[in-house]
């Protein structure tokens, strides 16, 4: 009998180590993951990322942006800050993560410096984490939303750039295929539209639009659903045949707020990528679009649970990671 209950313990045991090791995505995060282990985290990563915003404020979009292209692939496990070695190629230098911004790395790079300085924390903060918190932050610089950040995230053990293949989303997408990527990581539409509000702060390239502009459709050049005098300023920016891929802010009416004025320029046919525009010219997606324009506090509440959400995208823990000594190489 005794032999019975300890064959179905280890039974137990083993299965139970086998759906942990298998469901990563499920591991337990904790707001509270770092209370005893570096209580002041919180505080180092802010002001890392405050003194980093204040001299320059692309590190606010820069940060938010490669928090997003980290979870898409691989999960949240800081595998986009990895550097390419002369035998791997890494996930940073795939070309859909090329335009990534420096200043947003150098937020991170630095507020890991600052949380190692603090003897009580070195060695004890996954880049992972310090990622999560970092945008948390710079998104309430923004005058953004204000949340609690899970924490308890692990570095990935890798990076490559092959493994980035099809698992981001192009400007062009429509609505399926932004819902397929989207569901593919657990994330619902109405997260889809909240999380796409992050186009509120930051710039867009010349090249990832230009089509609107110039070479829409065999009938008509100028995408249709562009507000004509947006269409117009687009194109003084970015003239037909420019010898540089010049940039655009991607919120022309309030560049240094994150806030639901994103959801108002989609209105006015003001969305930059064809990817936030068809938000509101499809009718499936337009009544949350005209609501969370409407109302900053119903947006501001879904852009926090759907943050949340994508924090928890394939997060890694036990022998799955590790903490990284530099965010940017694999230990
Ligand atoms: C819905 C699908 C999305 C598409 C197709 C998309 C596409 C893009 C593109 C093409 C750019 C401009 C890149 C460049 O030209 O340098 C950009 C910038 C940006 N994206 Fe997205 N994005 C999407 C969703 C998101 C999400 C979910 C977030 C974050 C939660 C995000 C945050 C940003 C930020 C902050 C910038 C500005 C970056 C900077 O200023 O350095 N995007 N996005």
């Amino acid at each position: 009998m005794g032999g019975f209950r300890v064959g179905f313990l280890l039974l137990t045991l083993n299965l139970c180590y086998l759906c942990f090791f298998s469901h990563p995505g499920l591991a337990q995060l904790s707001p509270n993951y770092y209370a005893t282990i570096c209580p002041n985290v919180e505080t180092i990563v802010r002001g890392a990322v405050t003194q980093k915003s204040r001299e320059t404020f692309n590190a606010v979009g820069g940060v938010v942006r490669i928090l997003f292209h980290d979870c898409f692939v691989e999960g949240c496990d800081a595998s986009v800050l990895i550097a390419s070695t002369p035998s791997n190629a890494a996930e940073k230098d795939h070309p859909d993560n090329l335009s990534l911004s420096f200043d947003g790395y150098d937020a991170v790079i630095r507020a890991k410096a600052a949380v190692d300085a603090d003897p009580q924390c070195t060695g004890k903060v996954s880049c992972a984490d310090i990622l999560v918190m970092a945008a948390r932050d710079a998104i309430a610089l923004a005058g953004g939303p204000t949340y609690a950040v899970e924490l308890g995230r692990l570095d990935g053990l890798s990076s490559t750039a092959s493994s980035v293949n099809g698992k981001l989303p192009g400007p062009a997408f429509d609505l399926d295929q932004l819902t397929s990527i989207f569901q593919a990581n657990g994330l619902s539409v109405p997260d889809l539209i909240a999380l796409s509000a992050a186009h509120s702060v930051g710039v867009g390239h010349c090249s990832k639009f230009s089509n609107r502009l110039y070479n829409f459709s065999p009938g008509s050049p100028v995408d249709p659903t562009l507000n004509a005098n947006y269409a117009a300023q687009l194109m003084n920016s970015c003239p037909l045949n420019a010898n540089t891929d010049g940039t655009v802010l991607l919120d022309p009416v309030t560049p240094g707020s994150f806030d639901n004025q994103y959801y108002k320029n989609l209105q006015g046919g003001m969305g930059l990528f064809s990817s936030d525009q068809v938000l509101f010219s499809d009718i499936r997606s337009r009544p949350i679009v005209d609501s969370w324009a409407q109302s900053s506090l119903a947006f501001q509440q879904a852009f926090v649970d759907a943050i949340t959400k994508l924090g928890r995208v394939g997060v890694k823990t036990g022998l799955l990671g590790n903490i990284r000594k530099d965010c940017a190489v694999l230990n």
